[in-house]
């Protein structure tokens, strides 16, 4: 593997070749590979996917089968702020679906996606073990319980009020340099 291969800067290409490394090119060490690889990176850049391939010397397609089989992996960045909805059976009965649905047309993304401007991610996730709160989302490793459509306006609002606080910060910091 060269950086020629790859679109990822050199610091990347160092960190997945370092990942490499330490598996073998056995099939078995796919799935300890792609975990490494996220929780150094924080998704699966499809670059490095190719290059696992590579390394294991199956298809691309083959190595993207199996992380799409498992919800763990990711392929977009994920966002400032990662929302978590709970699909778990208690939450589900208690309007989840409904959740899920106003969070997608809210925000314009599926789970497994990130906003535009990567404000905001969303996952689905099972039993998240609050099944007495449901229904439950985590909002930045927050749990936060018995949400409603109100309390889902207010979670997101809070996440851009951050964003403002954080821009007007920003913006002083630029005026003061
Ligand atoms: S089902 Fe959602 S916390 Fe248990």
């Amino acid at each position: 593997m060269t950086s020629d291969s790859l679109h990822l800067c050199s610091a990347s290409v160092a960190e997945l070749e370092a990942i490499l490394a330490r598996h073998d090119q056995s099939r078995r060490s796919l799935i300890p590979i792609l975990q490494d690889l996220q929780e150094q990176t924080g998704y699966l850049p499809m670059e490095a996917v190719a290059a696992v391939a590579q390394h294991l010397d199956i298809s691309a397609h083959e190595v993207f089968g199996v992380a799409t089989f498992f919800s763990q992996f990711r392929f977009n960045p994920l966002g400032k702020h990662c929302l978590k909805i709970c699909e778990g059976t208690a939450c589900h009965v208690r309007g989840s679906a409904m959740l899920l649905d106003a969070l997608t047309r809210k925000l314009h993304i599926v789970p497994g996606e990130t906003t535009a401007d990567r404000e905001f991610s969303l996952e689905r996730v099972m039993c998240l073990g609050s099944c007495a709160l449901a229904p439950v989302i985590v909002s930045d490793d927050r749990v936060c319980g018995r949400i409603n459509q109100k309390k889902l306006e207010k979670l997101l609002s809070n996440g851009m009020t951050q964003r403002t606080a954080d821009d007007a910060q920003r913006n002083q910091i630029a005026s003061d340099v």
